[in-house]
């Protein structure tokens, strides 16, 4: 095999990617032991890593006899479980019928394969055969009979390794399992940042850094979704990193559910990071013969820099995670009816919007909440996936059939996931959602989750919604979810089983979904949770694009996409240019700006296009043609955060560089006008330093060195928020002599 090997006279297993190699051995006593994860070192096998010493109150296994310096509570290790005298964190707990809680595993046996292995029900990233590598490492404790095979998928090209686990009951007692992680993760001692991206509903992934204190430190969502208040996406880093310098591990969960991410500091300054679904409520009953297989989590290395991890990140998910043809298409550019109407509307409204879209050069009119059973407000109607006539008068085939008329194509919006209680659904139906008898649930936005781990409810679902979409040929789906999962108990399972109901509802959305997406392959899918609630890798195995947020406004938007791009790629940014003052904070932003913050992403409008002046179509129009201009190098091009928001810079620069170098797009916004301000030289990076780059507005000419090296000077701005644009070509061979 060409990534992965086995070294059988140490023990030693390496895999490689482009850049990084990670590196265990099966230690003594079948302890599996992790030795490296960083640059590739070649045939090195890294086996004085570990040192053994004798540490008090850090216990020995039995077979240990005397030897007191072997003790797993220090070791590195890959894979570690309860009951062993590991007091850190761990990757499993089960338990046993007579109540004990140990595992003693054991290295049993490993196979190495082609390709990457797949994982039935669950988004997970995927590889032609030649591109990745699969080692499964079988480690197993006798007395139980329990296996835990560890899958590392190898992602040679974008520098990825995927991590999960499938626990097998091979015994003959039930084992219930309480909690299993996808990644587990021991690094030496070193001096580590954790980067995370937290938040709320309308202020998503927020970029927080801060040293790793002795203890555990965790971001978790017990919420049922991946959530607004932390992203399952985290950095573990040099204190000394920046974008271009310094060692770099992500970890990203390719799931939407509750998760957590714990790195403890441990007493010898070692860090342990585990990543998997929270255990939260969490209990899973195997019964001889059974298996659960975790959610995958994807890791990589850096050894330059945040931004080349990003880079991992981003072609890692455009090439093997997003499997929507739209990931290297042109999308259509839409109008979304949402911030202009809310829930007033009628037929001729909208058309008028359509009409309006059409006239500036539009490309699709998207349907938002309201359209359907008594959706007159946000109390009502979900469940009800049926048209409501006395808004649309004559039905939504009619009025698309006129949308279409104008050239346009058409989208619509659904909430698959919930129920109101005043829809027919509701009254016909009260045990489809998730609610303990008895109790009076916890309402949120005044609704209720549907119980989708019941297979009849998710038949009926998208039976209903199949309908609607095969009515109007609808072109594209926004598949909205406005609530965190509450009352979390199923009537359709037994007692003994409700600490499955998180992870099964899980599954049923991710049926769903499938199914979707499955009868309708050409489909253009943005998934979405009150905004960016449920922005993770997972959604992104079904949806090219998510809405990023609730919150439109420009200034906030620079922050929210800031945090975003460290794991996620800029393609898959829903942004809109929405209406001043914009609705959410009452701020006023240029409309140019708004349309360069929302062109860093898949660009729209959602506004009300009529109530435009003339100039503001022109400007639309204009902004319109430049997104084109761009859209491929935005989508497929190299992405770099030339400046942060809060830094010193009193501004936030991005720039894309397509992969052969050559086209480059320099963006950004200039936050506070300044009196005598000091003169701001923005550097670009990722440049080819011999090229010469050639402005296409201004026609001025710098080599690629010079604009890396010393910079560009940013105008000076006469009012907050103001927006710089620069495209660069570049002309050929850079040639030094001329220029002197
Ligand atoms: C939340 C979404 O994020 C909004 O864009 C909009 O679709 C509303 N839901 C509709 O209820």
């Amino acid at each position: 095999m060409r990534y992965i090997s086995f070294h059988k006279d140490t023990s030693v297993f390496t895999l490689h990617t482009k850049t990084s190699m990670y590196q265990m051995q099966v230690g003594r006593y079948g302890t599996l032991l992790h030795l490296y994860y960083g640059d590739d070192l070649g045939d090195a096998r890294i086996i004085h890593s570990i040192v053994n010493l004798d540490r008090g109150f850090s216990g020995n296994p039995y077979e240990a006899d005397r030897d007191r310096k072997f003790s797993l509570d220090v070791l590195p290790q890959e894979y570690t479980a309860e009951g062993n005298g590991d007091y850190r964190i761990q990757g499993i707990e089960a338990e046993h019928e007579d109540g004990s809680h140990v595992l003693q595993l054991k290295y049993d046996s490993h196979e190495i394969r082609k390709g990457k292995y797949a994982l039935a029900g669950l988004p997970a990233m995927f590889a032609g055969e030649d591109e990745a590598e699969t080692l499964e490492i079988v480690l197993k404790d006798e007395l139980s009979g329990l296996c835990v095979k560890l899958l590392y998928g190898v992602l040679w090209d974008c520098d990825i390794i995927t991590r999960t686990v499938e626990v097998v009951n091979r015994g003959k007692t039930n084992i219930t399992l309480r909690r299993v992680m996808s990644a587990e993760l021991d690094f030496p001692k070193r001096p580590m940042d954790m980067v995370h991206f937290y938040g709320r509903h309308s202020m998503e992934r927020l970029t927080e850094r801060q040293p790793l204190h002795h203890g555990i430190q965790s971001v978790e969502s017990k919420r049922g979704i991946s959530s607004h208040h932390h992203n399952p996406a985290v950095i573990f880093c040099d204190h000394t990193a920046t974008e271009d310098y310094g060692e770099c591990f992500g970890i990203a969960f390719v799931y939407s559910g509750n998760f957590i991410c714990q790195a403890e500091l441990d007493q010898v300054d070692q860090t342990r990071v585990v990543m998997g679904i929270h255990p939260y409520q969490f209990a899973w009953t195997l019964k001889p013969g059974e298996s659960f297989v975790a959610p995958e989590a994807a890791m990589s290395y850096s050894g330059t820099g945040l931004e080349t991890l990003s880079h991992h990140f981003h072609d890692g998910f455009r090439e093997h995670l997003i499997r929507s043809s739209y990931v290297k298409r042109p999308r259509p550019i839409l109008v979304n009816n949402w911030e202009a109407t809310y829930f007033e509307f009628n037929e001729e409204k909208l058309y008028g919007i359509a009409k309006a879209a059409r006239d500036v050069g539009l490309e699709m009119f998207v349907l938002d909440d309201g359209w359907f059973g008594k959706r007159d407000s946000d109390y009502t109607g979900l469940g009800d996936w049926y048209v409501n006539e006395e808004k649309i008068h004559g039905g939504l085939p009619k009025l698309v059939k006129k949308i279409r008329k104008l050239g346009l194509k058409f989208g619509i919006w659904l909430e698959p996931e919930m129920v109101s209680e005043d829809s027919d659904l509701y009254r016909k139906h009260p045990d489809w959602c998730l609610r303990v008898p008895g109790r009076l649930p916890v309402r949120s936005r005044s609704q209720l989750n549907l119980d989708v781990t019941k297979k009849e409810v998710r038949d009926y679902i998208m039976e209903q919604i199949f309908k609607v979409i095969d009515s109007c040929q609808a072109d594209y789906i926004k598949w909205d979810v406005n609530r965190a999962l509450g009352n979390v108990y199923s009537q359709g399972v037994e007692a003994g089983k409700q600490g499955e109901v998180f992870h099964r509802h899980m599954l049923g959305v991710y049926d769903m979904m499938e199914r979707l997406i499955g009868r309708y392959p050409n489909l253009l899918f943005e998934t979405c949770a009150g905004g960016g609630g449920r922005y993770d890798a997972g959604m992104l195995y079904y949806s090219p694009q998510i809405w990023c947020s609730d919150n439109t406004d420009a200034a906030d938007r620079l922050e929210i996409h800031y945090g975003t791009s460290f794991f996620y790629p800029i393609s898959t940014f829903g942004a809109h240019v929405s209406v001043c003052p914009n609705h959410q904070t009452g701020r006023t932003t240029s409309l140019r700006t708004r349309g360069i913050v929302a062109g860093a992403g898949t660009f729209g409008y959602e506004l009300d296009l009529e109530h435009m002046d003339e100039g503001e179509k022109k400007a639309a129009t204009s902004q319109i043609a430049q997104f084109k201009a761009s859209e491929e190098l935005v989508q497929q091009g190299d992405y770099y955060r030339l400046s942060a928001p809060g830094d010193r810079s009193n501004s936030v620069f991005w720039e894309f560089v397509s992969k052969d170098k050559r086209d480059v797009l320099v963006a950004g916004v200039v936050l506070r006008s300044e009196v005598n301000p000091p003169v701001n030289l923005l550097r670009f990076r990722g440049l080819e330093p011999n090229l010469i780059y050639r402005e296409r507005e201004s026609g001025e000419e710098y080599s690629g060195a010079v604009l890396m090296k010393a910079g560009l000077a940013l105008p000076v701005t006469s009012e907050d928020y103001e927006s710089v644009v620069y495209r660069f070509e570049a002309k050929g061979e850079f040639e030094s002599e001329k220029k002197r």
